[in-house]
């Protein structure tokens, strides 16, 4: 049996060391995002040392600029052997009903990660039965960050409300912050916008919106866009310019109060900055949204004619491992999609994430691909780029329910 054992681990080692060839994996993890998914590619190339890696990267938050490459790359018939995509609409929205993605379940069984997944996640990555893409962790969207020192020297508290995140901003202000809230380009904008409906709607509400059975054109609806406006006067006039991690730095130096983004800062924060949760920085859930976790995950799949198959099915299990999301999540500052990963290696940040996202209430991610197909996704940053110039919420309520009619979500 012994003996059996060794000869089977032995031929497992010759055979991934003698595995060669090639593997691109694309993504939008460039720079100061680079070191997690940098850490899993290690462990790949540790156990398959002759495999070339290609780890393609088109820079820019969220994907904006990775997803139109993606795109080109897709409908051009040079997919990269496998690439970064959301778990939820954004991948099964487009890709999966285009027919270009390849059913994963038999490595789910082969792999038994139907086990270690949670249900609700595999349900967001499933359709028609079939499993479309591999999770490599959980990030959390609705997360206000703050500087405690600076807080503390303003003598401001973090807000627990919308409507007391206003009267903050007043104080503030009125103590010379000309900018009480930080945002960047156009899509931390929408970032925020979703933690601002969240927030006053509710998770059912923000639920209900996407299900269609709540109107965008609803009082409820209107009034939130209201309630962003207001929050949108308290931000910095020169958010087109700034990349999130640069949003991100006006925390840390103290221009800003706060900030609104994915948990994504923290990894920032700890892996970049080298600073200590909890003094170097501190967090919340975004106002009104205490026990609601609004989730999004990155997931990598296997694309149709992708040339290197076996090098990327090795990739996806290397991704799906207890090892590799071990390896990635804590730089990352994502929580393992896993429901065995091992927390001690992980920040005091990210532990409370992962009891928050096991009692919370958990909603999807509009902006991080979660709840509604790309058609709607790709067409809602003019809607918002009009509002922050007009101030007009009938108007961009009404647009907002056209795209949803659009994109067939809605009547
Ligand atoms: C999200 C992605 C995160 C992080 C973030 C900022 O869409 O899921 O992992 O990369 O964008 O770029």
């Amino acid at each position: 049996m012994k003996k059996a054992l060794l000869i089977a681990t032995a031929l497992a080692v010759t055979s991934s060391a003698l595995a060669t060839g090639k593997l691109e994996i694309f993504s939008w993890w460039s720079g100061d995002e680079g070191p997690a998914l940098e850490a899993l590619v290690k462990l790949y190339k540790e156990k398959y040392p002759s495999v070339a890696v290609d780890n393609a990267t088109v820079s820019g938050g969220a994907g904006t600029n990775a997803k139109a490459v993606l795109k080109t790359r897709m409908l051009g018939g040079t997919p990269p052997d496998s690439f970064q995509a959301h778990a939820g609409q954004e991948l099964i929205g487009t890709w999966v009903v285009a027919n270009r993605m390849e059913d994963l379940s038999p490595l789910f069984k082969s792999e038994g990660w139907s086990k270690v997944f949670p249900k609700d996640l595999v349900r967001l990555i499933s359709s028609k039965g079939k499993i479309w893409s591999v999770p490599v962790n959980v990030h959390r969207s609705n997360v206000m960050w703050y500087n405690p020192a600076k807080l503390k020297q303003w003598g401001v508290t973090v807000p627990k409300t919308w409507p007391e995140f206003i009267s903050t901003c007043a104080t503030l202000k009125a103590k010379g912050v000309a900018a009480p809230l930080v945002v960047g380009e156009n899509w931390t904008q929408q970032h925020l916008w979703e933690s601002v409906m969240i927030g006053t709607l509710g998770a059912q509400g923000w639920e209900d919106l996407f299900s269609g059975k709540l109107k965008f054109t609803d009082p409820r609806v209107v009034g939130a866009f209201t309630t962003y406006g207001k929050v949108m006067d308290c931000a910095n006039k020169d958010a087109s310019g700034l990349s999130w991690q640069q949003a991100s730095d006006r925390i840390i130096d103290g221009t800003s109060a706060f900030n609104i983004m994915g948990d994504w800062a923290a990894g920032y924060f700890t892996t970049t900055k080298k600073l200590a949760p909890g003094t170097g920085f501190g967090w919340a859930a975004s106002p009104g949204t205490t026990k609601t976790f609004v989730m999004l995950a990155d997931s990598f799949g296997l694309p149709k004619g992708a040339k290197n198959r076996t090098e990327t099915m090795n990739w996806l299990k290397v991704l799906g491992s207890k090892e590799g999301q071990d390896a990635f999540n804590p730089l990352k500052g994502s929580i393992a999609a896993r429901t065995d990963s091992d927390l001690s290696k992980y920040s005091t940040y990210s532990k409370s994430a992962a009891t928050d996202w096991k009692n919370s209430k958990i909603v999807g991610s509009l902006v991080h691909g979660a709840v509604a197909p790309e058609s709607f996704m790709s067409a809602f940053g003019a809607v918002i780029d009009q509002f922050v110039a007009s101030k007009n919420s009938a108007g961009a309520a009404a647009a907002a329910q056209q795209l949803a009619i659009r994109s067939g979500f809605s009547k």
